[in-house]
């Protein structure tokens, strides 16, 4: 959806509210337990024996991730565009303190320097130009405060034997990983992203890269019917550091640090 904006057309804001649109994500993880967990791992070992006052999950959809950031923040607010997901939100996250806000990531309803932890998780895959929402993730957090951004992985471990086989170097650029054309002419972007070149664009933002940790590094449905999930989470767990130096698998979590 489209701001019409005013006379001058100065204003041209894309609305992201795509996932109001009749695709149920609270059912994502119904069979996606590995990636589920591999991803909280990631989470407490970057957020490990730290404590922050105010957190924001940016496009946290129905709150998965809030109550765990909840244990590591004293203040957490949920802060997403689509209202069906608020709205899946509201009943999971019902009895808690965590607070609900409709905001997107490149407009974010927070006041300058208010926050002490932003997250921000399986959101970068429609953001094909991030530059924008990372200047506001920037804005909103204070001087030396905490950012953890999860970036879909162009250049895994299976890309990059590829790309070496083929001898091409592996894009700069975002790709779109849409297997199906897109049938509305604002459908919602699917991107994975070259990570170097995130890194440098949030250093361009002020957010300096402190940490890297490689996630979901079995993700492979035969793995899948192979082994326990348990067995595979031992194993996820020993990795993600150690895999982080060659950005090998699909999801990379980064932890930033606002200058
Ligand atoms: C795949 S879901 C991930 C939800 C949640 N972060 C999680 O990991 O479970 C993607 C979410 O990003 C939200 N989203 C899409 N575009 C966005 C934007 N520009 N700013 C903020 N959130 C956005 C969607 O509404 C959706 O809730």
């Amino acid at each position: 959806m489209t701001d019409q904006g005013d006379e001058t057309g100065k204003r041209d804001k894309k609305v992201a509210d795509q996932y109001d649109r009749g695709y149920d994500y609270t059912t994502y993880f119904d069979k996606r337990e590995y990636e589920n967990e591999a991803e909280r791992i990631a989470i407490r070992e970057l957020l490990d024996g730290r404590r922050f006052d105010r957190a924001a999950d940016i496009g946290g959809g129905y709150g998965r991730l809030c109550l765990l950031l909840r244990e590591y923040a004293d203040h957490v607010t949920l802060a997403e565009p689509s209202q069906s997901q608020l709205d899946a939100a509201a009943e999971l996250l019902a009895g808690t303190d965590i607070e609900q806000v409709r905001t997107q990531a490149d407009d974010l309803a927070f006041d300058d320097a208010s926050l002490d932890l932003v997250t921000m998780v399986r959101v970068m895959h429609h953001l094909p130009d991030p530059s924008a929402e990372f200047a506001e993730i920037s804005r909103v957090l204070k001087p030396g405060a905490t950012a953890i951004i999860e970036v879909a992985n162009y250049g895994h471990y299976k890309n990059r034997r590829r790309f070496k086989k083929e001898g091409k170097p592996l894009p700069t650029e975002p790709v779109s990983i849409r297997t199906v054309q897109a049938d509305e002419p604002d459908a919602i972007p699917f991107v994975n992203h070259n990570i170097a070149t995130v890194i440098g664009q949030l250093a361009a933002a002020e957010l300096t890269l402190q940490r890297k940790l490689s996630v979901s590094n079995l993700r492979s449905e035969r793995l899948k019917q192979l082994l326990p999930t348990g067995a595979m989470l031992a194993v996820e767990k020993r990795l993600q550091q150690r895999l982080a130096r060659t950005d090998f698998g699909p999801s990379i979590f980064l932890e930033l640090r606002k200058a």
